[in-house]
């Protein structure tokens, strides 16, 4: 077997903020970071230049810290940068915290991405006399700009930046001289936000939507000084780039809790929003579909021969389902992939083939390390991405957006639900133009999607229910969630969002596979949620239930409306509305989602913010 070498993309998934203006600085960077704490909260901190000095403050743990340890301080100043950080290399503590100070402390640098040799960086920089304070990659940075700093920061950070390897997104400041912000990107997100006599920094939309929605999105190798009136873009040569300025439409609000305790939960309470947002941008009044900004490239869609899915997560969890669609719908041969098993495996390309990357937040390392791989075997990308301008968006060839708006839970709800309904319009729509459904075909399914949003209310509604039911199982160590067909996905769906949010350990499987092994588990303590809508392998799922039963298994079911049999079966019973079977999944997930937030609260989980993880998954 030949194996294939990838290029290694190893940024940290981290948040930056700077901003440079009068308002109150402190306030900027803290609320910032605030909103910013969803890609990474193990530890923060920020650095301002305060009567010419810089100043820099960093603690461990969530911002709520940092807060907590300034609030007291007055720091006064129109320059500063932030950081919250998720660790990659070193431990979460306040050293290993940014910002990262050169030895004389005047000059402050923050950091989105790896430095792949720094190691070698290090041995340099130790031999002209520096002293390393962390164990972080990140702060060979600051010393090496200290080391070429000559009066002119700009030009100290271009001449540092030809020796790092790896990926970055920096900010840095330099009390010498305090009018400005040097910025950089070099495969790590970087975006500017223009104000009027003053401007913003940040490695995502959310820190500085509520300032400004005028915003520059930094391209790979470009460099910006940022002062309070101007902004100069530049490679990283120095040579001028024109300056795209793009209108940001996302709210502020949509990043706010609005009364919900969590995010989370929010989020799942907006999904028949989201549904009816996606309905008007590809459903026109006549009951057709339009996918406007594919027609180019449907061209191509239209002709392909095969479709090979590639995501992370839940994200993969969608693209599952897509394979059943796309297959019955377009009649087009489609593989599922996990990114980061199919980046490193021969990539056979044969004519007519497109790699369909599906993310969120379009910068997961292993999806993008695929579609350029990917590229580079002449396969075309079509995306479904969620967040705009984000590299995968750039990078592909046509892109659906998914239209969910933030999603700041870390795990993921309503961009789910929009995934899978991108998907199957997606899938119809190129149904219909393979001539493979018919014009009224579609018409008819789309009447369905339309009753989508009033059946998921009617599912949030009965969240006491739901509730009831967490309260009876939440102390259950483990739990498995078996499905068939197109709510196999939703099984595995269910368990991750279980185990992500309350650390409970869950496991989905196709419900035809339990009594090859993991049937061993099942006795009278385990809670085994069966998903049993109607569907063509309905008696199927029963027989399945019948055998959990048998062995004691605590069984909850999720059912369609009006199926009393079940009853009989389950301790506990969920219903959902009747509908067509392919669109049961868009359905079945929720009562998983409500169920996994309650579970959790009863915990005492953090359900936005759980450990070990980050909403952003940037390193590999
Ligand atoms: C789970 C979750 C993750 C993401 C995965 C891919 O709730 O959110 O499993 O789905 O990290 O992320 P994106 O979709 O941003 O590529």
């Amino acid at each position: 077997m030949t194996l294939v070498c990838r290029f290694a993309i190893l940024p940290c998934m981290c948040g930056i903020v700077g901003y440079i203006g009068p308002r109150d600085i402190t306030s900027v960077l803290l609320v910032g970071l605030e909103r910013l704490s969803y890609r990474g909260y193990d530890s923060s901190g920020i650095a301002v230049i305060t009567d010419g000095e810089l100043g820099c403050w960093k603690k461990e743990g969530k911002i709520h810290e940092l807060s907590e340890e300034i609030k007291s301080l007055t720091i006064k100043g129109n320059v500063g940068i932030g950081h919250t950080r998720w660790a990659t290399h070193g431990v979460p503590n306040t050293i290993n915290a940014h910002p990262h100070l050169d030895t004389g402390s005047s000059i402050a640098v923050v950091h989105n991405g790896i430095i792949e040799n720094y190691l070698s960086l290090k041995k340099k920089i130790k031999a002209a006399g520096y002293i390393m304070r962390s164990q972080t990659d990140s702060e060979v940075i600051v010393h090496l700009i200290d080391m070429y700093y000559k009066g002119d920061l700009a030009q100290a950070v271009r001449m540092a930046m030809t020796e790092l390897e790896g990926s970055f997104g920096l900010s840095v400041i330099c009390e010498n001289e305090p009018d400005k912000i040097v910025v950089c990107r070099k495969d790590s997100p970087l975006i500017l936000g223009l104000g009027k006599g003053e401007n913003f920094v940040s490695s995502d939309i959310n820190a500085i939507v509520t300032h400004t929605r005028d915003m520059v999105f930094l391209e790979d190798g470009h460099m910006a000084i940022v002062t309070q009136d101007d902004v100069t873009l530049t490679d990283f040569e120095g040579k001028a780039v024109e300056m795209k300025v793009e209108q940001v439409t996302w709210n502020a609000e949509a990043s706010e809790k609005s009364g919900f305790d969590h995010f989370m939960l929010k989020e799942i309470h907006e999904q028949p929003t989201v549904v009816r947002r996606i309905i008007d941008k590809h459903v026109s009044v006549d009951g057709a579909l339009q996918f406007n900004h594919l027609e180019e490239a449907m061209k191509d869609l239209t002709k392909s021969m095969r479709f090979i899915i590639q995501a992370c997560g839940t994200s993969w969890h969608a693209g599952l389902i897509g394979k059943y669609l796309w297959e019955e719908y377009a009649h087009v041969p489609t593989e599922v992939d996990i990114s980061s098993e199919f980046r490193y495996r021969q990539m056979l390309s044969g004519s007519d083939e497109f790699v369909v990357a599906i993310s969120q937040s379009g910068e997961t390392a292993d999806t993008l390390a695929c579609i350029r791989e990917a590229k580079s075997k002449f396969f075309k990308i079509l995306s479904f991405v969620n967040v705009k301008g984000s590299s995968i968006d750039r990078e592909s060839d046509a892109v659906v957006y998914t239209h969910s708006g933030p999603e700041i839970g870390v795990a993921s709800t309503k961009n789910y639900i929009a995934q899978l309904l991108n998907v199957y319009l997606f899938g119809l729509y190129l149904g219909q133009l393979k001539g493979h459904l018919s014009k009224a075909d579609v018409i008819k399914k789309v009447a369905q999607v339309k009753r989508l949003p009033g059946q998921l209310e009617k599912i949030l509604d009965q969240a006491p229910t739901f509730k009831a039911i967490a309260e009876k199982y939440y102390k259950s160590r483990e739990f498995i969630f078996i499905g068939r067909g197109l709510n196999y996905p939703t099984a595995l769906e269910g368990a991750l969002k279980l185990k992500e949010i309350s650390y409970i350990h869950a496991t989905g499987y196709p419900a035809g596979e339990l009594k090859h092994g993991p049937i061993a588990l099942i006795d009278e303590k385990l809670p085994v949620v069966c998903l049993a809508p109607n569907s063509v392998t309905y008696e199927k799922m029963i027989s399945n239930i019948e055998e959990v039963r048998a062995r004691g298994g605590r069984i909850i079911i999720v059912a369609t409306e009006g199926n009393e049999a079940v009853k009989d079966l389950a301790e506990d019973v969920i219903y959902i509305p009747e509908c067509d079977e392919e669109f049961s999944p868009i359905l079945s997930v929720v009562p998983l989602q409500l169920l996994s937030y309650y579970i959790a609260i009863m915990l005492e989980c953090d359900v936005d913010q759980p450990r070990n993880l980050a909403k952003s998954v940037t390193v590999e």
